[in-house]
């Protein structure tokens, strides 16, 4: 099929790049045209595992192209996706102004001699937009040009997203007319992927729903974990106990310093804002966030305690991105982490593998050193700490570590070390949740 992708975000550039490695013709439309240059000379906006293979081999193979001729592509395809960004607005709603802009402009260039198109809405928004969406389009299209819109959310995770688009749980699409949902089957049947159909509607709050679901779970977990800390119990361990109930499940109840990125915080706001709009407001989010926010915190206090006073101390820390196996740095509990020590005072050196130089940008006119190396991190360092689930961090050679460092005190951030290890190698070991580990006297 032909299908047209405006916006070259994340979700925009995966996706497209999936759609075209199942088959179909795929154009993927900018309005920045230095971005959709580099992107025709192969250079990634983001890193992404795997993605960049895909975008040249479909490049190559002729079902890929970029372009910021929005005008051609609506022409040509029959399907047009929007995923533009939904970025929130400083009282927790969200900024639908380049949704409103793009059905604009899509309405504009539609004519009734094309045939039938759909208008699909892939970023995440508030529920009953994809009806403003209609509107947009009856009012600007011109007259006789047929069109149905749909909803159609994205579950991909950043760092995992190529798999999750090729093999996801479930592909939701909510559309209001059948030509429009059999339309979509199509296109999605090369996945194999059980299709959740539903109303427009209902296919707007899924997206809402589910993220707000497991922001819930990652601030239940922690909430839990504040608790095992006061009583001397291991979340680690109680996650493991729940977790293995079918019904309640182990994952997204690892126990941290809370989540970030460009979507949870984003979307568990835009939640609480529709459902007050709407009446029915969702109290229980505000306390999903409460403990969020709280969790770094309670984790920065225990750091206080421990070298009483932050001013000229050396701290290292490990991980600058939201998460591991991403550059994204959007909401990122590390980079919060490290402004406040450095608004404090510390001697900050940080490493991350991939976000280095977007970290750079969000953290201009912070003065910290950044490290090539994340040995070379530690040294003279007189607490480490552990900020982003990087794999590189769990599995690192602690006996090293301890030789560079100044004090052997570790703040393990995201309960990914080894606590017998890092006491074996002579640390003091703190982690969420979890008992304080110190290495034996004799
Ligand atoms: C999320 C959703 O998972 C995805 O379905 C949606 O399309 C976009 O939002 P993403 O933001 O890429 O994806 O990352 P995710 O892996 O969900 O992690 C989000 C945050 O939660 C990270 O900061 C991560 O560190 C944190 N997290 C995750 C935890 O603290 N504990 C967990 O158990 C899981």
């Amino acid at each position: 099929m032909n299908l047209a992708i405006i916006g070259t975000g994340y979700v925009g550039l995966t996706t497209g790049t999936c759609f075209a490695e199942v088959g179909h013709n795929v154009v993927c439309v900018d309005n920045n045209a230095a971005k959709v240059e580099s992107l025709r000379q192969g250079k990634m906006p983001i890193y992404e595992p795997d993605l960049e293979d895909l975008i040249v081999s479909n490049v190559s193979a002729g079902r890929l192209e970029f372009t910021t001729d929005l005008a051609s592509a609506v022409k040509k395809c029959d399907i047009v996706f929007i995923a533009v960004p939904t970025p929130p607005n400083e009282d927790g709603s969200v900024d639908l102004s380049y949704i409103e802009a793009v059905s604009h402009e899509i309405a504009d260039v539609l004519k009734p001699e094309y045939g039938y198109r759909i208008v699909v809405d892939k970023s995440t928004v508030p529920v009953s937009t994809g009806s403003k969406v209609s509107q947009v389009i009856e009012r600007y299209a011109a007259p006789g040009v047929e069109v149905d819109v749909v909803s159609n959310p994205e579950f991909l995770r950043e760092g995992s997203a190529v798999g999750d688009l090729m093999n996801p749980d479930r592909v939701v699409i909510g559309a209001d007319s059948q030509r429009a949902m059999d339309m979509m089957k199509r296109v999605y049947q090369p996945f194999n992927a059980p299709i959740v159909e539903v109303d427009l509607h209902s296919a707007e709050l899924i997206k809402h729903a589910a993220n707000s679901f497991l922001a819930l779970k990652i601030s239940y977990i922690n909430a839990v974990s504040a608790v095992c800390e006061k009583a001397g119990a291991d979340v680690e361990l109680v996650a493991k106990g729940i977790g293995m109930d079918k019904r309640i499940s182990r994952h997204f109840l690892n126990a941290g310093l809370g989540y970030g990125g460009s979507c949870f915080p984003k979307d568990v706001k835009g939640f609480i804002h529709i459902s007050e709009q709407l009446g029915a407001p969702l109290e229980l989010l505000k306390e999903v966030e409460r403990i969020n926010a709280g969790q770094m915190e309670r984790f920065l206090e225990r750091v206080r305690e421990k070298l009483w006073v932050l001013r000229n101390k050396k701290v290292a820390v490990w991980g600058l991105a939201f998460k591991q196996n991403t550059d994204d740095v959007r909401e990122s509990v590390a980079i919060k982490i490290i402004k406040r020590l450095c608004e404090e005072g510390a001697i900050v050196s940080a490493y991350d593998p991939k976000a280095r130089e977007t970290a750079a940008r969000d953290l201009q006119g912070y003065e910290l050193t950044y490290c090539d190396d994340m040995y070379e991190c530690t040294r003279d360092a007189e607490v480490l700490i552990v900020a982003t689930e990087w794999k590189q961090f769990a599995n690192a050679n602690l006996m090293k570590v301890r030789e560079l460092m100044h004090l052997p005190i570790i703040f393990d951030g995201r309960n990914i070390i080894h606590g017998e290890n890092a006491v074996h190698a002579g640390f003091e070991y703190h982690s969420i949740g979890r008992k304080s580990l110190y290495p034996s006297r004799d």
